[in-house]
């Protein structure tokens, strides 16, 4: 098979990962177009996408709506459906408390606690967090054959894959346990006793006395749930390792992009996440040689440029030709980082073109995905 195809179509999810602003939602919303017109059902997960792309799919910013999009007029194969979602934190969040509390009255106590309200919104890396919680839910699920995992914007790849252990370990049942039930005998206790009841004593006195009950109540809740948490987190990395899984990196062929990518190969590696190449995005095309501009637009720009003074049609000519000289340049240059990025050992590298217009519909994701799926193996990998 061509392109992407072998790594995609078989799996259950595809992450994409990688700077910001390079493409990675367009990517992640083009391979979950195309698996859907090879007739599978496809729900792609998106952070952050463009506005006017969210708005021509009919995306909504909150509320965490599975939303199915209308493929009328791609053709596709029988069975296929495109579903797609914007992850709304909170909502996720809220969701979450719901299904792992062991009672409602526990996720009502929660959810109106003031220490929870304020957590939710302002928890640092909640939004990769949340990330990873939703994917295990619409996994789970069954609903659908693929899920694509768009990651949010990250500058340290680190913080979306410890993400989730990060809030294990922040509710550690043992750091939870102390809280709740500090060290009662010997020497070592009556320091720690000591100390937290000068703590309580000073946060009660800074916060008020509400706090410190809102506090209390918050652990004491939370700590019922912390095997739950776990047990997710443990599934998604799970998930994350296994051959139901691949990560594509999504660059731009710029020096610092490429800097990011290798550092994803190698966090991939080091992890064993199973890689499915890296996609440079954004490539100038420019096959042509050096072109003499006097010989290739000289007649035409006679005829085009009649009424204009000669002397400043020959100038016109002349930017023609730097401009194209700069293209062949940066053409050039970004073949040389589409090497490099091959030099990683992330996996077979796919370039898509700059399209001349921004990629905001279904037609043009559709565009992106024939560049990602349909492009003929090269030489070496079919003989
Ligand atoms: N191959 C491409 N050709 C032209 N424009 C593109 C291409 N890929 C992405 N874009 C545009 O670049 C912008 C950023 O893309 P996006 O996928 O939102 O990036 P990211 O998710 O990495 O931040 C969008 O406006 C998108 O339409
Ligand atoms: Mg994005």
């Amino acid at each position: 098979m061509t392109g992407l195809n072998d790594q995609v179509l078989p799996r259950k999810l595809i992450v994409a990962v990688g700077s910001g602003g390079v493409g990675k939602t367009t990517t992640a919303a083009s391979i979950g177009l195309w698996a859907a017109t090879q007739g599978k059902k496809v729900l792609v997960l998106t952070i952050d996408p463009a506005k006017r792309l969210a708005n021509s799919l009919g995306l909504s910013e909150f509320g965490n709506d599975e939303k199915q999009i209308d493929l009328s007029g791609v053709p596709q194969a029988d069975g296929g459906e495109l579903w797609a979602m914007m992850l709304d934190t909170r909502t996720t969040f809220d969701e979450l408390i719901r299904e792992t509390a062991p009672n409602q009255d526990t996720a009502q106590r929660i959810l109106t606690n003031p220490i929870y309200v304020t957590m939710s919104d302002t928890f640092a890396g909640s939004q990769e967090y949340m990330a990873a919680e939703k994917l295990y839910d619409v996994v789970s699920s069954g609903k659908y054959d693929l899920v694509v995992l768009d990651t949010p914007p990250v500058k340290n790849a680190l913080d979306f894959f410890e993400a989730p252990g990060r809030l294990s370990r922040f509710m550690d049942r043992q750091v939870i346990d102390w809280f709740l039930h500090p060290p009662k005998k010997g020497f070592f206790s009556t320091v720690v006793s000591g100390t937290s009841a000068v703590i309580y004593k000073l946060l009660g006195y800074v916060f008020g006395q509400d706090f410190l009950h809102d506090l209390s109540e918050f652990l004491q809740l939370f700590n019922e749930m912390v095997d739950g948490f776990r047990e997710r987190h443990e599934h998604v990395m799970a998930l994350f390792a296994s051959d139901r899984t691949r990560f594509i990196t999504v660059c731009a062929p710029t020096e610092p992009s490429v800097e990011v990518a290798g550092f994803f190969a190698e966090e991939l590696k080091r992890r064993s996440y199973p890689r499915a190449g890296v996609v440079v995005n954004q490539v100038h095309g420019c096959t042509q040689g050096p072109l003499e501009p006097q010989v290739l637009l000289g007649e035409t720009a006679k005829e085009l440029a009649a009424d204009l003074e000669p002397r400043t049609a020959a100038s016109l000519v002349a930017r023609l030709g730097a401009a194209h000289g700069r293209l062949r340049q940066q053409h050039a240059t970004e073949q040389k980082l589409v090497r490099q990025v091959e030099r990683l050992g992330s996996g077979r590298v796919h370039e898509v073109p700059r399209l001349e217009h921004e990629v905001h519909d279904l037609a043009g994701l559709l565009e992106v995905s024939t560049h990602l799926f349909t492009e003929p193996l090269s030489r070496e990998e079919s003989s």
